[in-house]
């Protein structure tokens, strides 16, 4: 029974193991933050909407927010839920309901916190209004998106909007430094590096892939960063570009190989690493003007993935596009 229970611990994701516990552990959201702690301060708060990308701090966020307000009572004042659930929107409604119409335990309000609520459909939008006026003297509700656009008029107009942006290197590395040392982890700066150029500003990612490299050694290699993230070295992609510019479409076409089969990277994120690389591309390389054309041409494949064609060929076609651009 302990051993198993060593076992879970152990297990135990560090997304979840190193969430914010207070809302100044949530980095680089600085404004965002500051307007929460003042909401600690005075004890009130208005319903909220968190737009942003995946991985930023969003749930961090709020479970911090009501960790900080109920204290103990956390438990019985805060309700998360997500609105993607595939039992339904009736199911998420009879859940808000259950929770809202009892008293908020030693505090005005309680919180629900709906997840993924860009996942709604504009019906079930219109009757999650209703049901917020509904429980206005009991309930807050944070709302969390991706894309607020999504979320109906009616919606947003009852929420103040905090947009949460992608997070700095700075930010990751610091975070991810804390985590190394205490998991006894040897984090040198190639890797740290790594970490942050495979996780896009995602925190959840660069934290999951530090996670899975730890299994395999204490002391963090680069190459395992990329191994274990099925991303490329920049340097690879970079490589396949530049000769598929120079019309060498055969060698592109050996390195385009050598990033799905080795690496294991999908077309789409062979796709999004071209991207990076062209737009991040000195003036030398790649002048602006060039820029322009390419990315055009890889908006094009990148589209034709997302509809569901052939992968390797949609590539290799992008690769001969690109062999064109170069003369
Ligand atoms: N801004 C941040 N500061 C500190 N840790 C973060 C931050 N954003 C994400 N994390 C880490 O990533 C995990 C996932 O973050 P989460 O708040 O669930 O992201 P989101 O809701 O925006 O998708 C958290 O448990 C935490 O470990
Ligand atoms: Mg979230």
């Amino acid at each position: 029974m302990i051993k198993e229970l060593k076992f879970m611990a152990a297990e135990l994701p560090w997304v979840e193991k190193y969430r914010p516990v207070v809302l100044a552990e949530v980095v680089g959201q600085t404004e965002a933050i500051s307007r929460l702690q003042s909401y600690v301060k005075t004890h009130n708060a208005p319903n909220m909407m968190f737009t942003g990308p995946a991985g930023i701090g969003k749930t961090s966020a709020a479970v911090a927010l009501a960790k900080e307000l109920y204290g103990n009572e956390f438990r019985r004042n805060f309700l998360e839920l997500n609105a993607s659930d595939s039992r339904g929107i009736d199911v998420i409604r009879g859940q808000i309901k259950d929770f809202a119409r009892t008293l908020a335990f030693s505090a005005d309000f309680k919180i629900i916190f709906l997840d993924e609520s860009d996942a709604l459909t504009s019906d079930a939008q219109h009757a999650l209004r209703r049901t917020m006026e509904k429980y206005t003297k009991t309930c807050r509700f944070v709302l969390s998106c991706n894309y607020s656009s999504r979320i109906i008029e009616p919606l947003q107009s009852r929420c103040i909007i905090f947009r949460f942006r992608p997070l700095q290197a700075k930010d990751i590395e610091a975070r991810l430094q804390k985590i190394a040392k205490k998991e006894g982890l040897e984090l040198d700066k190639k890797a740290l590096d790594a970490i942050v150029y495979v996780s896009m500003g995602d925190m959840r990612k660069a934290v999951n892939v530090l996670q899975a490299s730890s299994a395999l050694e204490k002391k963090i290699l680069e190459k395992t960063i990329f191994n274990v993230s099925s991303r490329a070295k920049p340097q690879e992609v970079k490589e396949m570009i530049s000769v598929a510019l120079k019309g060498e479409f055969m060698e592109a076409r050996n390195l385009l190989d050598k990033l799905m089969y080795e690496h294991g990277m999908s077309g789409e994120d062979v796709i999004s690493q071209v991207y990076r690389e062209v737009m991040g591309a000195e003036e030398k390389d790649i002048p602006s003007k060039a820029k322009i054309g390419l990315v055009d041409v890889i908006g094009e494949y990148d589209f034709r993935l997302v509809e569901g064609a052939n992968e390797r060929v949609q590539l290799e076609a992008m690769l001969a596009q690109f062999a064109r651009f170069g003369k």
